[in-house]
């Protein structure tokens, strides 16, 4: 469990700005989001990053088709990245543009100090450079001659280039996939790195000449900083100055968590850090590498192939708490899946709507019903509780190892029982009974309920931030009271529901198109 105090530092990747925002985007923010919020809620030291990465050769060849500068072209894209943030209740503490002045210095000084280390060179590059992918390919990592991801042609390059003698990290990039805790997760994607590794380093090119949208290499401007060279540096530049005249790296660097999808595994964990260790800097704690999210056609949803699903419908449509729900909850984190607007109705309707959005409109309907809306204040059923624990305490091992999808099912567990909880105790039987122990029965019943829904809201929170403090408030709790230790089946305390409210997920009659 995050620790109070602990220092907490999660970031996503920062997202090109060649595009509008896609449903690919939003996973990652929100399942960094999740994270953060359940640290935050066990009192961490969290800071949460993510933003835009504005240079490189794909942002000016998409200016330059628009006929605009790059950065005319960048400023309303990043806009909208940010917009996106907003959108899908994303609680970033900053936003980094890796335009932003500062980081461009900062990134100067960084590729200084990697010099100074005797870690660079000069020399003659040739190979196919996908444009999309912002890399150079070897002819075996193509398939039928196209990108692997993104099924287009790459084009040949040869070019004088500043080099990164990353070939001399081997052994430390080694040793630390080798430590405790894992580097990277899930296991597989550590594998993969490891076995990449051992098969042997090249160095790598980190300038590019016929490119100037980028940072100039402080020692000779007619080279431009490789795109993902200038990127990567951001997790670092943005807490030297997200906060002015604040320096948050001593406080929170080493990173605890950067998520990222598997298209960039390389460059996070192998690249990364061998330039982290050039310049000085422990390692980030821990890589987690999600799957892709595939769209209607099956492929990898991404803007290169024409097939990425805007993700503003959804969230208008539904709400942001419901898409935050499906992708979590459709596709294992980890792991690659298909998603589609279809899926999001029919999961909307039967796991909201249904399981939960019925089971907190019913208890709070019998509550009003047969007690005048006040909760009885009597222990909750005994086998409830023990179950709220145990779902509790996985959920909390699964956050361990960012496994959103396992935490929600150990969740839905809980929303289910007490689901045929009411059917099994029919409170609507109860309250019609003259058995003398039908009032206490009922009492246990209506409290065991509100007690469940509290629970749930609890442990719902950090994927449902709008919704869950509706539960709280439907059952007269403080629409805040959300911290982790909360998540305990205990005494009613004589609230009163507020039925005032309409249903939590509303029925939607269509999917969007
Ligand atoms: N700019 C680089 C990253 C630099 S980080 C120092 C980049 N940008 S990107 O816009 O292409 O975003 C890639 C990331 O966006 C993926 O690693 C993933 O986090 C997210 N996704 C983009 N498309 C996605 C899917 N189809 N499915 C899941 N995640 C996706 O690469």
């Amino acid at each position: 469990m995050p620790r109070p105090g602990e220092p907490y530092y999660v970031t996503t990747p920062i997202y090109y700005v060649n595009g509008e925002p896609h449903l690919g985007h939003a996973y990652t923010t929100i399942a960094a989001d999740v994270a953060t919020r359940h640290a935050r809620r066990c009192g961490s030291d969290v800071f949460f990053l993510t933003g835009t990465d504005e240079h490189g050769q794909k942002v000016q060849q998409a200016a330059a088709a628009a006929g605009v500068s790059p950065k005319e072209w960048a400023d309303p894209i990043a806009a909208r990245f940010r917009e996106l943030a907003h959108d899908i209740e994303a609680t970033n503490d900053f936003f980094i543009r890796t335009t932003d002045p500062e980081h461009e210095a900062f990134v100067q000084r960084f590729v200084e100090r990697m010099r100074e280390r005797g870690d660079l060179y000069e020399s003659t590059y040739s190979g196919l450079y996908c444009t999309a992918c912002e890399a150079f390919y070897n002819e075996d990592d193509l398939v039928d001659g196209r990108c692997p991801e993104h099924g287009t042609v790459p084009v040949f390059t040869e070019e004088r280039n500043t080099f990164f003698r990353l070939s001399a990290y081997a052994d430390a990039l080694l040793e630390r996939y080798a430590a405790d805790p894992p580097f990277v997760l899930p296991q597989t994607r550590l594998n993969e790195v490891r076995s990449h590794v051992e098969g042997g380093l090249q160095d790598v090119s980190i300038t590019r000449e016929s490119v100037n949208w980028g940072v100039p290499l402080p020692w000779d401007a007619s080279q431009a900083i490789y795109v993902w060279i200038d990127a990567l540096i951001n997790y670092t530049s943005a807490l030297t100055y997200a906060r002015p005249g604040e320096d948050l790296t001593a406080r929170l660097w080493p990173a605890r968590w950067q998520l990222l999808g598997k298209d960039i595994l390389r460059f996070h964990a192998v690249i990364w850090p061998a330039m982290l260790l050039s310049a000085g800097y422990e390692l980030p704690r821990q890589l987690f590498i999600h799957g892709m999210l595939a769209g209607q056609d099956g492929h990898r949803m991404s803007k290169t192939r024409g097939n990425a699903m805007d993700y503003r419908p959804v969230a208008t449509t539904y709400g942001p708490d419901a898409l935050r729900y499906y992708l979590l909850r459709e596709v294992a984190f980890g792991q690659d899946g298909g998603v589609g607007y279809a899926g999001m109705h029919d999961r909307y309707h039967s796991d909201l709507a249904n399981e939960l959005g019925n089971l907190v409109s019913r208890s709070i309907a019998m509550v009003t019903r047969y007690r005048d809306g006040v909760i009885p204040t009597v222990a909750p059923a005994a086998e409830l509780a023990a179950l709220a624990a145990e779902v509790a305490d996985a959920y909390e091992q699964r956050f361990e190892h960012l496994d959103f999808t396992g935490a929600l099912e150990r969740v839905w567990e809980l929303v289910r029982a007490l689901n045929r909880f009411v059917e099994a105790r029919a409170p609507w039987e109860l309250a019609k009974s003259d058995e003398p122990g039908a009032p206490a029965a009922l009492d246990e019943t209506l409290a065991s309920l509100t007690e469940g829904v509290r629970v749930l809201a609890v442990l719902l929170w950090p994927y449902l931030p709008s919704k869950a403090p509706l539960m709280l408030a439907a059952i007269g709790e403080a629409a805040d009271d959300v911290g982790f230790d909360r998540a305990v089946l205990g005494n009613g305390s004589g609230r009163s529901v507020d039925a005032s409210g309409g249903p939590l997920f509303p029925r939607v009659d269509a999917p969007p198109a």
